[in-house]
């Protein structure tokens, strides 16, 4: 497999995006990715040969918070460490341009993951405001 190489705000376009979300969501990827990471504090791209394989954003409230979003890693590419590559170096990132929080909620069959990442648990709630 080729060597992947992770790029710091890349801003793949949407035909990128839609690929990979295809891959691994099984669901169609943002159809305006520029809005969306116009108010990104960081986001990281991971290439294999020049293809998207993995992603990851930061979106930051401006001050001390940000939150992680997204991460994704193509199901080819999986259980080889880039979802934590990707996830450690956006907070290491976040971290240097100024955020001293950075937030996440998952689905609880990916604790160990985020555990891995560097996360520790705490209580969070999320709210639906649209449906879809
Ligand atoms: C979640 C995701 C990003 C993980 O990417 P990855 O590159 O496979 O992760 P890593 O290789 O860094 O995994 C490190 C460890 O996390 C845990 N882990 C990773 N994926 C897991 C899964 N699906 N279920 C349970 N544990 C998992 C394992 O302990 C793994 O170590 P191991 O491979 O030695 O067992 C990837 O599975 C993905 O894109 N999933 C679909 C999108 C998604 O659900 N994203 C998260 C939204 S909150």
């Amino acid at each position: 497999m080729a060597e992947t190489e992770i790029r710091v705000d890349p801003f793949p376009d949407a035909a990128a995006l839609d690929r990979l979300w295809r891959a691994a969501w099984q669901a169609e990827g943002p159809a305006d990715p520029q809005a969306i990471l116009s108010r990104s504090l960081v986001h990281l791209g991971a290439y294999a040969d020049d293809v998207l394989v993995g992603f990851v954003n930061v979106a930051w409230d401006g001050g001390v918070h940000a939150f992680l979003l997204d991460p994704t890693v193509h199901p080819d590419h999986r259980r080889t460490g880039l979802g934590t590559r990707l996830v450690r170096r956006a907070a290491e990132l976040a971290a240097e341009r100024g955020a001293s929080w950075l937030h996440v909620d998952f689905e609880p069959h990916l604790a160990a993951f985020y555990h891995g990442c560097g996360f520790r648990p705490t209580e969070a709630g999320l709210m639906r405001l649209q449906p879809g």
